[in-house]
């Protein structure tokens, strides 16, 4: 996926200011950057959740052309946040993710979807009894049965995720950037936003860093992930050194003298 140019206004403040992205299919894209600097909005404007003025496309085509069937098919969002205020149960919420007219056909997925994500005999649970990482886990689960199939009929389809692992702990983290791995070498897309920059630095292909509402550095975790950049945009010293054998870049955060 493309986009090009995006800029939203939000109230009267100018929160993207002409922000140009790309996301190829087959890799994990994360986009890194402090908090408020535009992440979740981009990926709002490139979900058309926010007016915003710029060009997105998806496999090529305009999304603005596209009808939401068409891009339902093709894409699956997990938001930053999920509150539901109804009794629904795991596996009520991760049904959601199956399309109309797959249902049937498919009807073993959702239950395939919790395990994958560690959740195998939550189904019957009450989603608002869970904890914030076990619905986390639930919401990727939905996702993922949208577009359970990485590739379908040769299109690929992509994962949007705000934050997939902002509540997890260490063993669960491994798992969904693992799940995102995996749907991505299976010919699928993944667009995360990220926080952890050791974990992107493992597992995303390319890195958008977004700062002030623009883009700061895009790139391979190596050439975006630089002593000067991070200082630069997060406002602290975060020495970069590198893990042996790939070379991958690992940060450790020092802090301040007092
Ligand atoms: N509806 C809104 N009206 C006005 N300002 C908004 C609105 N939504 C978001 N903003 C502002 O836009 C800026 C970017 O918000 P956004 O949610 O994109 O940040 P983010 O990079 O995802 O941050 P975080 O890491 O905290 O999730 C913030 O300053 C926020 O206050
Ligand atoms: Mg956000």
């Amino acid at each position: 996926m493309q986009a090009y140019d995006i800029r939203v206004t939000l109230g009267r403040r100018a929160i993207l200011k002409g922000v140009d992205f790309e996301a190829r299919p087959g890799e994990v894209t994360a986009i890194a950057g402090p908090n408020g600097s535009g992440k979740t909005t981009l990926l709002r404007a490139m979900t058309g959740e926010v007016p915003f003025t710029g060009r997105v496309l998806l496999n090529g085509r305009d999304t603005a052309a596209m009808k939401p069937w068409q891009l339902a098919a093709i894409r699956a969002v997990q938001p930053q946040s999920a509150a539901i205020a109804f009794p629904f149960t795991v596996l009520e919420i991760v049904r959601l993710g199956l399309r109309a007219g797959l249902a049937a056909a498919d009807s073993a997925l959702p239950l395939r979807a919790l395990e994958q994500v560690d959740l195998a005999g939550f189904a019957h649970r009450f989603y608002q009894d869970l904890s914030g990482g076990e619905q986390q886990r639930v919401q990727l689960a939905r996702v993922m049965v949208q577009v359970w199939e990485p590739v379908l009929d040769g299109v690929p389809r992509w994962l949007i995720l705000d934050e997939p692992v902002a509540s997890l702990d260490i063993g669960h983290q491994f798992t969904v950037m693992d799940l995102a791995r995996d749907y991505a070498a299976r010919g699928g897309g993944v667009v995360a936003v990220m926080h952890d920059l050791n974990l992107t630095a493992m597992f995303a292909d390319r890195i958008t860093l977004i700062h002030a509402g623009r883009v700061a550095a895009d790139g391979a975790p190596g050439d975006v992930l630089t002593n000067d950049t991070l200082a630069q945009v997060y406002g602290c010293p975060v020495p970069v050194n590198s893990v042996p054998p790939a070379g991958v870049p690992f940060l450790l955060p020092q802090a301040r003298a007092v």
